[in-house]
Parts: C-alpha cells; sequence; structure tokens
C-alpha cells in the first residue's frame, strides 16, 4: 500500500470506529497463520515431475520469491492476477506472458510488471542451475503459490509438467475472462464454462484479499454506501479529481495479508467492493459460501487451496503441447532455438 492510500484507509477506520460503525476486525490476527498442507490427485501431471532434472527448483522458487516479497510486498497479489490470468483462457501455459500477444487486451491491463519481471528471474536463476528444463507456465504457478503461503496463505502441492504456449491465447479466449460487471449468474456461467463450480468461484474470488483494483474498475454501487466507512473509502476514489487510474484496496480490512478478512469484508455489505465480488454475498449459490468462508478461515483456506489446483490442471484444447521457453517473455523460435537441440517438447 502507499503511504497515502494506507494513510487514507486508516483515517476511514478512525472515523468508523468514532461514530460507532467500525466493523469487528478481532479475525484479523487468527487469519495471519499459516494453513494446512492440502495434497492433490494427479491429472497426467506430478509432483516429482523435476525431481531428476532439477531437484533444487522449490528451493530456488521459493527463497526468490520471499526475497521479492522483502522488498515488494504487492508482488503476491500480482503473482496471483498473472496466474489467474494464464490459466483461465486456455490452461495454464504462460502464454500471458508473451510480449506483444494477450496482454494489449483490456482484461490484461495493469496485470504487474514487477510480478512479470520476477517469474523471468526464477526462470533464468532455476536455468542456470539446472538447464532449460523447467517451464515458465510451472515457474509461475509454484512462485504464486509460494507467495500466497509467505502472504499467510494456505500451502499445497502442485503437480508439474505443463509446457509453454509456442503462441498467445487468442483474443477470444483472452475475452472469456470475466469483467468486474458481471452479476452472480454470469460469474457462476463463466466458471462453469471452464469447468470450475460454485466453491470454486468463491474460493478463487478470495485472492482479493490482496491487491489492488483501479477506481474505474469498481463503477457505480448498485447501493451507495450509507455509513461513514463506506462513504469515507468511497471517498478514496471520488476524491483527488475522481482519477479512474487511482489504485484502491480490494480487501480493505487486510490488504497485505492473505487471510479470509475479504470475505468478512463482503459480508458487512458497505457498497465499495468490486460488483462482481460483492454479487457474491447475495445469490443463493454463493452467500451461504461467502458467509462460511468469513466465520472459518480454515475452509477457506483448503478450499482455495483445492481450487487452486484445479485450475492451476485446466487444461487448453490441444492440451499440453508446447516447449521449455529460455526466455518466458519469447517463444523460442523468435530467440532461435529449434527443436535438434531436443528442447522443443510435445506431449499428450
Ligand atoms: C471471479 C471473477 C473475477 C473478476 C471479475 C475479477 C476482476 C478483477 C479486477 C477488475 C481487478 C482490478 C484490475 C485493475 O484495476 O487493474 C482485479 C484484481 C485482482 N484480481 Fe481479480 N477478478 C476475478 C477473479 C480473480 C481470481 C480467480 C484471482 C486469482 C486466483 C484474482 C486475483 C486478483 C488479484 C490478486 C488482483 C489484484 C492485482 C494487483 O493488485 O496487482 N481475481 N480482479
Amino acid at each position: 500500500m502507499t503511504a497515502m492510500s494506507r494513510s487514507a484507509v486508516l483515517l476511514c477506520l478512525l472515523v468508523a470506529a468514532a461514530v460507532g460503525s467500525a466493523a469487528h476486525f478481532d479475525g484479523a490476527a487468527a487469519a495471519t497463520d499459516n494453513g494446512k498442507k492440502v495434497s492433490q490427485g494427479q491429472g497426467g501431471l506430478h509432483h516429482y515431475f523435476y525431481l531428476d532434472s532439477c531437484a533444487q527448483l522449490e528451493t530456488i522458487v521459493r527463497s526468490t520469491v520471499e526475497s521479492a516479497l522483502q522488498q515488494d510486498v504487492r508482488l503476491t497479489a500480482g503473482l496471483l492476477r498473472i496466474f489467474f490470468h494464464d490459466c483461465f483462457p486456455q490452461g495454464c501455459d504462460a502464454s500471458v506472458l508473451l510480449d506483444n500477444g494477450e496482454r494489449q487486451f483490456a482484461p490484461n491491463l495493469g496485470l504487474q510488471q514487477a510480478a512479470l519481471q520476477l517469474i523471468e528471474t526464477i526462470r533464468s536463476k532455476v536455468h542456470a542451475a539446472c538447464g532449460p528444463t523447467v517451464s515458465c507456465a510451472d515457474i509461475t504457478v509454484l512462485a504464486t503459490r509460494d507467495a500466497v503461503n509467505l502472504a499467510g496463505g494456505p500451502t499445497f502441492t502442485v503437480n508439474l509438467g505443463r509446457k509453454d504456449s509456442l503462441a498467445p491465447a487468442s483474443q477470444n479466449d483472452v475475452f472469456s475472462l470475466p469483467p468486474p460487471s458481471f452479476t452472480a449468474d454470469q460469474l457462476l456461467k463463466s466458471f462453469s464454462d471452464k469447468g470450475l463450480d460454485n466453491f470454486d468461484l468463491v474460493a478463487l474470488s478470495g485472492a482479493h484479499t490482496v491487491g489492488r483494483a483501479r477506481c474505474s474498475a469498481f463503477g457505480n454501487p448498485s447501493t451507495p454506501p450509507k455509513d461513514d466507512l463506506g462513504q469515507c473509502l468511497a471517498g478514496i476514489c471520488t476524491g483527488g479529481g475522481g482519477d479512474p487510474n487511482r489504485l484502491r484496496d480490494l480487501d480493505f480490512l487486510t490488504p497485505e495479508l492473505f487471510d479470509n478478512m475479504y470475505f468478512t469484508a463482503l459480508t458487512l455489505n458497505k457498497g465499495i467492493m468490486l460488483n462482481s465480488d460483492q454479487v457474491l454475498a447475495t445469490h443463493p449459490s454463493t452467500n451461504w459460501l461467502v458467509k462460511g468462508f468469513a466465520d472459518n478461515h480454515w475452509w477457506f483456506f483448503q478450499q482455495f487451496a483445492t481450487s487452486m489446483v484445479k485450475m492451476s490442471e485446466m487444461k487448453g484444447p490441444q492440451g499440453n503441447v508446447g516447449e521449455i521457453r529460455r526466455n518466458c517473455f519469447k517463444p523460442n523460435s523468435a530467440l532461435n532455438i529449434s527443436a535438434d537441440h531436443g528442447l522443443l517438447a510435445a506431449s499428450a
């Protein structure tokens, strides 16, 4: 959080406390505990994929993410959003990382450049240690998993062995990413089209426990905030000349921690969350999950881990086909690396 936005939120909380309308914040400390370890099934990839070719992989990824987070706590949010925007259109294949491709389209504007660069930095360390054996897609999944845990969230086992795409996803596939204006029915449909259910939708939306959105993403709330806290938080966007690119925290209670306070914030119904978040608190297929995750952070952590693994194993139309990129931002063909070197890889 910038100093300005931090002080704006603190001011809001003080104002609200002063008039007796503040939320209960006592769950925040408990929610910082790390979650339990969750083991998952195989699905064509496997946990020990790099055991022989790069045994140091997980150590290199975790230590690099840890030092990067010590410099910039916002990288957890950056990695999580990149992970979602990579996996949802056509499976996790690092296609969103390619320059001059998917990132020019509206849904991908605002992906954090520093988080994209962190993935490439990890790739170069891993390839320096092991040779070009590990894909950018697997590094994205591992780095996101570790950043969540380092920010206070659960840890879990992920299966590996993804290939990097040879080309970006199509514009159509990129626009399958849901916009913040969607209703709950539209969100449920958009997720079910990808094989994800209401548990996945609500749990994965819990990624908004960290990170920020541009003021333009919040739109005009269907129910304008009535109390002091809501009005003060909404004022962060309407103040300062109403700049649509100004950033506001998604979870105004504990914006830098991966915890379940996003769900608590949703149940407060202040009319200041993203529309696509707020609608989850009222639709009959999702409201009981929002309440359940707000009441029980262990349940949220366990379901989040399960849903992250599910999303990480979503398949694109062509299956797991591609290469191990030598630079996450470019296909090997642009680097003059050919199949003769035995690195152009394809599997079913
Ligand atoms: C359910 C449908 C979803 C919608 C409509 C949605 C929409 C958005 C929007 C509009 C933003 C702000 C973008 C900007 O202003 O630049 C955002 C930020 C973010 N989203 Fe989502 N999102 C959804 C699901 C997810 C999922 C499944 C994840 C990850 C698992 C995720 C992770 C994030 C994160 C971490 C940020 C903050 C990024 C940052 O601070 O750099 N979102 N989302």
